[in-house]
């Protein structure tokens, strides 16, 4: 809480195609700078095409969260729809949340910060760097292992690896 007791809220977004160990450790630690933190998931077909569903992937975060140990704030998840930037206003958020990986990711971040700055100068954008460990692990990486028949385990939740199996049975 602020010193007027206002409570500070954050907004992690992303498409969780499936949720990483990568996010979970950005959940934690973007934890530990809000009195909430909203886990924000669009459905987003119309520019992405995932391999679960939208209701799919709001259920593994959600699952992975419960059995999450180590956050510092409440925590909830939430599907939206339309732009980021109205949802954040919507919700009161002071900030949005993202995990930045590699210098790859910095492109799109870049364009993606300052489009959603130019339609709300209000709603602040946040970069928390991935932690070593984390660097290199991406959704998209993880499905093509496990689809080449490699072991995904070191960078899933046990729940998640088993959806993701099951998904490409
Ligand atoms: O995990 P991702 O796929 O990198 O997350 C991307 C996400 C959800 C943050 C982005 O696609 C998004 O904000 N979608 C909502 C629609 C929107 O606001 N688009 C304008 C972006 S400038």
């Amino acid at each position: 809480m602020t010193e007027n007791n206002i409570q500070k809220i954050g907004i992690y977004p992303g498409s969780f195609d499936p949720i990483t160990k990568g996010h979970l450790h950005i959940i934690r630690r973007a934890s530990k700078l809000v009195d909430h933190l909203i886990i924000a998931v669009p459905d987003n077909t119309h520019n992405k095409s995932h391999m679960f569903s939208w209701d799919e992937r709001v259920a593994m975060v959600k699952a992975d969260l419960a059995t999450m140990t180590g956050q510092h704030c409440e925590i909830t998840v939430e599907k939206f729809d339309g732009l980021l930037v109205d949802y954040a206003r919507a919700k009161g958020a002071d900030c949005v949340y993202r995990g930045l990986r590699a210098i790859s990711d910095f492109e799109y971040e870049f364009q993606m910060t300052g489009m959603n700055y130019a339609l709300a100068p209000d709603v602040e954008t946040v970069f928390l760097m991935a932690s070593g460990q984390w660097q290199f692990v991406s959704s998209s990486f993880v499905k093509e292992i496990a689809r080449l028949g490699g072991d995904v385990s070191e960078f899933l939740t046990p729940a998640t690896a088993e959806k993701l199996r099951s998904k490409l049975q």
